[in-house]
């Protein structure tokens, strides 16, 4: 305790004894006549002393019991709030009018109510999701037993079979894509292993090009690909997700005969990259969802077509990871570019 607080205390002390046996003597002087008692000064004096003392430790001791229980008050509040929250009830709010602002009761219940909202907030995510990941495996179950039911009947024609089994397997396809793609998000959003390295990522846009060469040839579609010589250090695996999910979607939503460009090029210290179709094109209102999870955009598209939602939202979190950002560009009927930069030398912030 510095000197200055020491001498403050000491001169308060001073002042409530001074204070409570004036009181004391004010009261004793007031009382005796008006009771009649006569004695001498000492009896007095004694009387002024106890009395000043007894008024003293009576009064110390109600303020005490006043501000103890107040405390308590608070006290439970606060440990029945963090009961309520460790059961599940993300609801809880504290209701911060009965403690003053700075009180260290105040930081702490302020603190209880972020958290409690935030728990909320996940737990309204992660119901969501729950609820979306049940309707994206119901859908392609019921087809397949549906399918299944119809080829327990003799008597459908061979092309008919055929046809049922080849629905059968593009739907298992479609469910082992969508837990394929749910791992690969779950542990993106976890601690996801991120091994940054330097690479040519021309080749690699290159590579994935070939790679994908005979769905897009089967498609009749022209893939130009611009590619300036960039070096990255980045997570190859990781980077090479992002650049498959982006050109299935250009081969998915762009009919036969279409083009895809894919361009790259190095602006300061960023890499620009773009993938622009001829395809179907995205409504301004859906551009502000793609990137959500489950989120697709004509519910009415092709069975066959039909993904889950999760390839935009995967890219979007291995860019956020790389520090880069994404941007999309469309126009229904006319096409997409998805436009992509990503600081050329990774470094952790
Ligand atoms: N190149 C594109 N052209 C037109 N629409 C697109 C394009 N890319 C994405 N979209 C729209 O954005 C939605 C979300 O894309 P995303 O890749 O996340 O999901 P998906 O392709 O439907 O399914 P998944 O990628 O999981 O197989 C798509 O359903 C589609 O409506
Ligand atoms: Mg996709």
């Amino acid at each position: 305790m510095s000197k200055g607080k020491k001498l403050l205390g000491s001169i308060t002390g001073i002042s409530i004894v001074v204070l409570f046996w004036s009181i004391a003597y004010w009261l004793v002087n007031l009382l005796f006549p008006i009771l009649g008692i006569v004695t001498n000064e000492y009896v007095k004096d004694l009387l002024v002393g106890v009395l000043g003392f007894l008024l003293m430790i009576s009064t110390i001791y109600l303020i005490g019991k006043l501000f103890h229980s107040h405390r308590d008050d608070v006290f439970h509040i606060i440990v029945d709030a963090i009961k309520q929250i460790s059961k599940g009830n993300f609801k809880v709010k504290l209701n911060l009018d009965r403690v003053n602002k700075g009180h260290p009761f105040a930081t702490i219940a302020t603190s209880i109510n972020n958290m409690a909202e935030e728990l909320n907030e996940m737990e309204t995510m992660r119901q969501a999701f729950i609820s979306n990941v049940s309707h994206e495996i119901q859908s392609p179950l019921t087809s397949i037993r549906g399918f299944a039911r119809a080829l327990q009947n003799d008597d459908i024609t061979q092309s008919q079979r055929s046809h049922y089994i080849e629905i059968i397997i593009t739907e298992s396809i479609r469910l082992s894509k969508l837990s394929d793609n749910l791992m690969k998000l779950t542990s993106l959003e976890s601690d996801h292993p991120f091994t940054a390295k330097p690479y040519r990522l021309d080749k690699q846009l290159q590579q994935i090009i070939l790679v994908n060469e005979p769905q897009w040839l089967a498609k009749n579609m022209t893939v130009e690909p611009i590619l300036s010589e960039v070096e990255i250090t980045a997570d190859e695996d990781l980077l090479n997700q992002v650049w498959t999910n982006l050109l299935h979607n250009s081969m998915k939503f762009t009919n036969e005969h279409g083009t895809i460009t894919i361009s790259l090029e190095l602006v300061g210290d960023n890499a620009i990259i773009q993938f622009e179709d001829t395809g179907a094109g995205i409504s301004p209102k859906d551009q502000l969802h793609i990137f959500e999870r489950f989120y697709k955009g004509d519910k009415s598209r092709n069975r066959n077509e039909a993904g889950s939602g999760l390839g935009l939202s995967i890219v979007k979190k291995i860019v956020d990871l790389h520090h880069g950002t994404i941007e999309v560009k469309s126009k229904i009927g006319k096409g997409t570019k998805i436009s992509i930069s990503i600081p050329s030398r990774y470094s952790k912030r």
